[in-house]
């Protein structure tokens, strides 16, 4: 087997992330940081690359270059497309040479056909539901995989609809979940019903009917983040939106040479927690952030509910995505709690679900997160590990039906806490920190690589006093 290149490489999360809180290290009122491109954006540009007709050479600027996203670069190589990083730029070059890629052991794969390429995806849902509505979607037939952790998440959320498009995707372990087999091609125009709110579901159906041409009606409960019809409209794909339906006609696209990806407004927000919860007078700025609608349900919270947030400079770029500054101001004096109680909103904010509750916790008053049920199906049952993320701070957050109660005011000390490698709620957990006095040890924090590589140097430009600390 090929040695892996250097990026494909797992990225370290053997470390602690150490905060020593309370402590403000900020010489100037007005502040602008930066942060990385957009994880789902950047899927979606780099999948762009395996559509029928894309061009053979394809870079994707200001790719998000944490783990998740990495994760797709072995399958895609396995398909004879070789993403090559070039500083914050990954240039796809589609040669059709295919790299064989390790199989990862599984007790069923013994009877996977060794004809078609096994293609891992690691820990990345996004990489794994996408890709399958790709090949789906273009004719190729492959093994689809993942690691233990979403070896146990969702796959029929899309695999049912692609299978009644025509798809033929069979489950190799457990009905339901990886690994499975996509041999056959979407063929069947119809109207599809999606059972949850996931955009990666949508997306993957989505991209499989238009790497087909073949029209579908996608009907889903709720709009959740858009990127991928935005991006498939930029292309040129002539895709109808109505209420609870996003409908294609057939049309044909076109994949341009180069896309640009956005700063992602989920990383975008750890800094801007920082920001409030440390409650100093002055400006934070956060340029070149990805302002679709779809995604700002965390400011936008916090913004009705009395924090002083506002968009900048917007502008529309060639991921169809609307793009400018995130500015912030002042702290939470005027916040006493949050509140979400409609799936659209939850879905704005549905990765920012920890770093909500645990400033909620900073808050006088009692908040509600609810239409979360999602969040049981992520990394971690994300409902139940922000609860004891939190708990182990001293607050008072409770898991309530579909949601997370939190009980504002009480004193939070800091100390060790747990991030169960999930890197939200690691990312979480070192935000709250920064406002505690104290020190505090995220366990396992440096899993925030998933996401966000450069979290702890951002939270440091932001003032904070955090480390990331190898275990021994
Ligand atoms: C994503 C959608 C969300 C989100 C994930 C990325 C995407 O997941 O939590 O981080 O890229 O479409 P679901 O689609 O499962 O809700």
């Amino acid at each position: 087997m090929p040695e892996l290149p250097e990026y494909d490489k797992p990225l370290t999360t053997s470390a602690d992330l150490v905060v020593d809180g309370g402590r403000l290290r900020r010489g100037t009122p007005s502040l602008t940081v930066e942060v990385p491109g957009d994880k789902s954006v950047s899927h979606r540009a780099l999948l762009a690359a395996l559509l029928p007709g894309a061009p053979s050479r394809l870079t994707v600027r200001n790719a998000n270059l944490g783990g998740a996203v990495r994760a797709l670069l072995p399958a895609m190589r396995a398909l004879g497309a070789h993403p090559v990083i070039e500083g914050g730029t990954l240039v796809v070059e589609r040669d059709g040479t295919a790299v064989p890629q390790p199989v990862r052991a599984h007790p069923d794969l013994d009877h996977w056909p060794h004809d078609v390429p096994y293609l891992d995806t690691g820990g990345s849902s996004a990489a794994a539901r996408l890709l399958i509505g790709v090949l789906a979607g273009s004719g190729r037939s492959a093994v689809v995989d993942g690691d233990d952790v979403l070896r146990h998440r969702p796959m029929d959320w899309l695999v049912t609809p692609l299978n009644q498009l025509g798809a033929d995707i069979a489950y190799l372990g457990e009905p339901g979940r990886l690994p499975v087999l996509v041999r056959g091609t979407v063929h069947r125009s119809a109207t599809v019903e999606l059972t949850v709110g996931s955009a990666q579901a949508r997306s993957g159906v989505l991209l499989a009917a238009v790497a087909a041409g073949l029209p579908a009606d996608i009907r889903h409960p709720v709009r959740s983040r858009d990127h991928t019809e935005r991006m498939l409209a930029a292309f040129g794909a002539r895709l109808t939106e109505v209420p609870g339906a996003v409908r294609y006609d057939g049309s044909p696209y076109t994949v341009p040479d180069v896309i640009d990806v956005p700063a992602d407004p989920s990383l975008a927000a750890y800094p801007v927690a920082a920001q409030l919860l440390w409650g100093e007078a002055g400006e934070l700025r956060v340029p070149d952030v990805c302002l679709n609608p779809t995604r700002l349900g965390f400011f936008e919270v916090l913004r009705r509910a009395g924090a002083d947030i506002a968009y900048q400079d917007e502008r529309v770029d060639s991921s169809g995505e609307r793009a400018g500054t995130i500015v912030v101001r002042g702290g939470l004096e005027d916040v006493t709690a949050v509140r979400v109680d409609e799936p659209a909103t939850l879905h704005a904010l549905i990765d920012e679900v920890p770093l909500l509750a645990v400033v909620a916790a900073r808050l006088p008053g009692t908040s509600w997160i609810g239409c979360a049920e999602e969040l049981r199906f992520k990394e971690t049952d994300r409902l139940t590990t922000t609860a004891r993320m939190a708990a182990a701070f001293g607050a008072h957050v409770e898991v309530a039906g579909d949601g997370l109660k939190v009980l504002g005011g009480a004193p939070l000390t800091a100390g060790t806490v747990p991030a169960f490698e999930d890197h939200r709620i690691a990312m979480a957990a070192a935000t709250l920190a920064v406002s505690l006095p104290g020190r505090t040890t995220v366990s396992g924090g440096a899993c925030h690589h998933t996401s966000f590589p450069g979290f702890a140097d951002t939270q440091r430009a932001v003032g904070a006093t955090i480390t990331e600390v190898p275990r021994t």
